[in-house]
C-alpha cells in the first residue's frame, strides 16, 4: 500500500488581501494568538504521519526557514535568563526526525506552478498539499489525518471539501460528481469560481489535497488559466480523465485566514480556548458586552 509521507506547503503567494502586513512577510507567518499559521499547518501534517515538509517559498523568503531552523542566539539568551519553558517551545517547533526542504518559486505564477516546483523532491509518491491560510480545527482527528485515512482506503487522490452557501461558490473551485458514500464524492469535474446559477453543487474545494504524482505531468501541460496563473484545479480536471479522484467533506471547522474576517474569527476562537489567556480574554469580551 502506498503511504503519504511528503507534504507540500505553497507559501509563495503575494497575499495581496493582507497588505501591508504581507509586504515583507509571507501571510503564512501571521500569528493566530502565538503561533504562525504555517506552524499549525506543519503540526497537522506531522500528526498525520508526514515526515518530509516541502515549502515553496517566494520573494519574502527568509521568515519561514528561520521559523523552523535552530535559533542559536535566541536559545542561549533564553537559557541565560532562565526562561526554560519558552526555550522548550522554540526548541520543539518540529520533532527532530522531520525533514524540511525549501524550494524557491521565482515568480508567483499560481498555485499549480508552485506545486510543480516540488516535482523533483516529491518523485513518484502520493503527496499532500496544505494551504496554511486555510486553518482547520478538526477536533479529535485533524483534517489531513481524516484525508490520509480516505486515501489509504481508496488508493486514489482525495481533495478536502466543505459545503458553502450557494451565493459563495463564486469564490471557490466547486465539485461536480457523485456522492458515493457518506461525505465522499467521486469527482467527474471541478468548476473554478462558477456563478451560483451555473454551479454543479455547493461543495467547495478548500486548502487540503492528497494527489498522485501523475499531477505533475498534468501541470506541465496546463496553460495559464484565470488571472494568468497556472491553476491546480485545471490539472486535477485533466488527471480525472485518467484516474479516480475523490472529494471528502472533512469533519471540523475551517477558517479562511487569507481573508481579514476569517483571520479575525480564528483569532477570537483560538484566543478563547488558549490555555494561558483564554479565561481572561473571555472575561474581557464579556465586560465589553461582545456576546449581546
Ligand atoms: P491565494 O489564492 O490565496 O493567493 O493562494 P495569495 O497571493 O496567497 O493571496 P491574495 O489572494 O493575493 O491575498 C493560495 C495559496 O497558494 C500559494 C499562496 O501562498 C497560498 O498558500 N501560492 C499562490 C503560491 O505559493 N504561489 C503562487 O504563485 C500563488
Amino acid at each position: 500500500m502506498k503511504k503519504v509521507r511528503k507534504a507540500v506547503f505553497p507559501v509563495a503567494g503575494l497575499g495581496t488581501r493582507f497588505l501591508p502586513a504581507t509586504k515583507a512577510n509571507p501571510k503564512e507567518m501571521l500569528p493566530i494568538v502565538d503561533k504562525p499559521l504555517i506552524q499549525y499547518a506543519a503540526e497537522e501534517a506531522v500528526n498525520a504521519g508526514i515526515d518530509t515538509l516541502i515549502f515553496i517559498i517566494g520573494r519574502n523568503k527568509r521568515a519561514i526557514p528561520d521559523h523552523f531552523d535552530k535559533a542559536y542566539e535566541l536559545e542561549s539568551e533564553l537559557e541565560a535568563s532562565g526562561k526554560l519553558d519558552r526555550l522548550a517551545e522554540v526548541q520543539h517547533i518540529l520533532p527532530p526526525e522531520i525533514s524540511c526542504i525549501y524550494i524557491r518559486q521565482s515568480e508567483a505564477l499560481g498555485l499549480g506552478h508552485a506545486v510543480l516546483c516540488s516535482k523533483s523532491v516529491v518523485g513518484d509518491e502520493p503527496f499532500a498539499i496544505i494551504l496554511a491560510d486555510d486553518l482547520i480545527d478538526g477536533g479529535d482527528k485533524s483534517c489531513l489525518q481524516q484525508m490520509v485515512d480516505v486515501y489509504e482506503k481508496e488508493q486514489s487522490g482525495v481533495i478536502g471539501v466543505q459545503k458553502v452557501p450557494l451565493e459563495n461558490v463564486k469564490n471557490y473551485g466547486v465539485v461536480a460528481g457523485q456522492n458515493t458514500k457518506d461525505r465522499l464524492w467521486k469527482l467527474s469535474g471541478l468548476v473554478e469560481k462558477p456563478k451560483p446559477e451555473d454551479a454543479p453543487s455547493n461543495v467547495a474545494v478548500v486548502g487540503r489535497y492528497i494527489l498522485e504524482s501523475s499531477i505533475f505531468e498534468m501541470l506541465e501541460e496546463t496553460q495559464p488559466g484565470s488571472g494568468g496563473e497556472i491553476q491546480l484545479t485545471d490539472a486535477i480536471v485533466k488527471q480525472l480523465q485518467q484516474e479516480s479522484v475523490y472529494a471528502y467533506e472533512f469533519e471540523g471547522r475551517r477558517y479562511d485566514c487569507g481573508s481579514k474576517l476569517g483571520y479575525l474569527q480564528a483569532t477570537l476562537e483560538y484566543g478563547l480556548k488558549h490555555p494561558e489567556v483564554g479565561a481572561a480574554f473571555k472575561a474581557y469580551l464579556k465586560k465589553m458586552d461582545c456576546f449581546k
